[in-house]
């Protein structure tokens, strides 16, 4: 990641949220408070996102937008919001039977933690990531009724996580937790991603799940969407993010370790969320594991 900006793919997933909410087709699939809140990120960031919020608002965008979506990765936008359902799921679910606190690793612009802070009182929040971003998120974000919400910056590929910073900011390992890394790990060094399993776990209590997403290892150890374009890869590259890890499911479960893993969640599996994606491309490549300790 780029030092003095913030995560170019995070500011394109809250793009195309708004996106998808402006799709008579699949609105119902973000919510209008989730697209509000992506609208406010790319409003506040800079001028460039300001101008991008008004044009992908417009009816005649959509179309374009298809176009572009079909010659780099064809059904992106449907894996970005199933991916972020299915996790939201999760996290629901983990709520309900107990957990306290939810803590999102390399949160990005994402609109969950807002969403579970307003319908889960006595639940703490955390959101850990990139300086560079989480200023960003900061500036933008509403200042009130925030206080169960907490933000700890940190670069990850350089630092690592800090057990203390998180438990300086009120963060309780005896409380069971909820752990989210979602689009996060294809950006870390393997030794990273070890030692961030590993930090995890020795924070969690008993019963702590941890959510998490990979990138799928392709035939000669290809780190990529299946029918991503050369595109893409250029695109990550010029904008400092290039997916730097991934692996294969059986290798998770060893690597993930003390994690026990659940379940994994595949493009097939995404797909069942909705009885209308019958016919639709979802992008696949990337994972969604479930994992407990
Ligand atoms: C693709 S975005 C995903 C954002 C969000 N989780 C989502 O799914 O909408 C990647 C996120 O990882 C964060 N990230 C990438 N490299 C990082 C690093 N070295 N340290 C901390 N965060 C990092 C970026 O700041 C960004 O928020």
């Amino acid at each position: 990641m780029q030092n003095e900006h913030a995560s170019h793919t995070a500011l394109l997933i809250a793009a195309s949220l708004v996106l998808l909410r402006h799709d008579s087709k699949h609105s119902g699939l973000v919510s209008k408070a989730s697209a509000d809140f992506c609208a406010q990120m790319l409003e506040t960031h800079s001028p460039q996102t300001r101008l991008f919020l008004k044009i992908v608002r417009q009816g005649w965008f959509r179309p374009v937008a298809k176009l572009i979506e079909r010659i780099t990765i064809p059904g992106i936008l449907l894996h970005y919001i199933l991916r972020k359902r299915c996790i939201a799921t999760l996290a629901r679910s983990a709520l309900t039977n107990g957990a306290t606190q939810v803590v999102v690793v390399g949160a990005g612009f994402d609109p969950l933690s807002f969403e579970l802070h307003q319908d889960s009182p006595g639940v703490q929040f955390w959101e850990i990531d990139h300086p560079a971003t989480q200023r960003h998120k900061l500036r933008a974000l509403p200042k009130i009724g925030i206080e169960r919400l907490h933000f700890v910056a940190v670069d990850l590929s350089a630092t690592g996580l800090d057990r203390q910073a998180l438990i300086k900011s009120s963060f309780d390992p005896t409380q069971r937790t909820f752990w989210i890394a979602e689009g996060l790990l294809m950006y870390l060094p393997a030794d990273k991603v070890s030692s961030l399993m590993r930090t995890l776990s020795s924070l969690s209590a008993p019963g702590s799940q941890f959510a998490f997403t990979f990138m799928e290892k392709q035939g000669g150890g290809l780190l990529r969407f299946d029918s991503q374009s050369k595109l893409v890869d250029w695109w990550l590259r010029t904008r400092g993010e290039p997916f730097l890890w991934g692996t294969e499911r059986g290798e998770v479960v060893e690597l993930a370790r003390p994690w026990r893993v659940i379940r994994f969640f595949d493009h097939d599996d995404l797909r069942q969320m909705d009885s209308g994606l019958a016919d639709e491309p979802i992008a696949k490549g990337e994972m969604i594991c479930l994992a407990e300790v």
